[in-house]
């Protein structure tokens, strides 16, 4: 896996689906309560394969099939020690969608929210978020650029991905 580091961001170049997946599972070993993911970039990129790899490091059990929540606005998996809520706001309007979802609620809250076409709600992105970047570069190979604002949260993945 290819990886280039700048500043605020970091670009991975994935190989493969699995490839991918081993990059959430890494990822979701770290998070912590309130993370928020920020997944942008074409269908077919990657976005929920690298989604199936955090439920994976977040203890969800392999009985749980993580797919798109096409047909509901939020799909929710009971992980170790952290709930995981998983979007995907592909068919959807944008910020009013979220907080349907009840993504200001306690509850929301108190997990980690995955969110694919997250680039409907720019506006209301948290400072904390995790900006993840998927597009597609041939068959089998994914470009994921990664970048976090906040420094705190920066430190948690240094040595996973930065
Ligand atoms: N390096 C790679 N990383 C992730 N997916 C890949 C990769 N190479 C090929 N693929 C394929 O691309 C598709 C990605 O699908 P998916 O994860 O559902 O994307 P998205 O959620 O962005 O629409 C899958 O069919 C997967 O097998
Ligand atoms: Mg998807």
């Amino acid at each position: 896996m290819d990886r280039t580091e700048s500043g605020q961001s970091v670009i991975l170049v994935s190989e493969s689906p699995e490839q991918t997946f081993r990059i959430g599972v890494k990822i979701g070993r770290i998070l912590e309560v309130g993370d928020f993911l920020a997944l942008t970039g074409e269908l077919g990129t990657g976005k929920t394969a690298f989604v199936q790899g955090i439920a994976r490091g977040l203890g969800v059990s392999e009985n749980y099939a993580v797919v798109s929540p096409t047909f509901t606005l939020v799909n929710v998996y009971p992980g170790e020690a952290l709930t995981l809520y998983h979007m995907d706001l592909y068919r959807l309007g944008g910020a009013a969608d979220l907080l349907d979802a009840g993504f200001d609620e306690e509850n929301f809250q108190e997990g980690v929210t995955a969110v694919e076409w997250a680039e409907r709600i720019q506006d209301v992105m948290p400072e904390g978020a995790i900006s993840l970047v998927f597009s597609y570069v041939d068959e089998f190979t994914r470009k994921i650029v990664i970048s976090v604002r906040l420094e705190s949260v920066r430190d948690r993945l240094k040595g996973v991905v930065f």
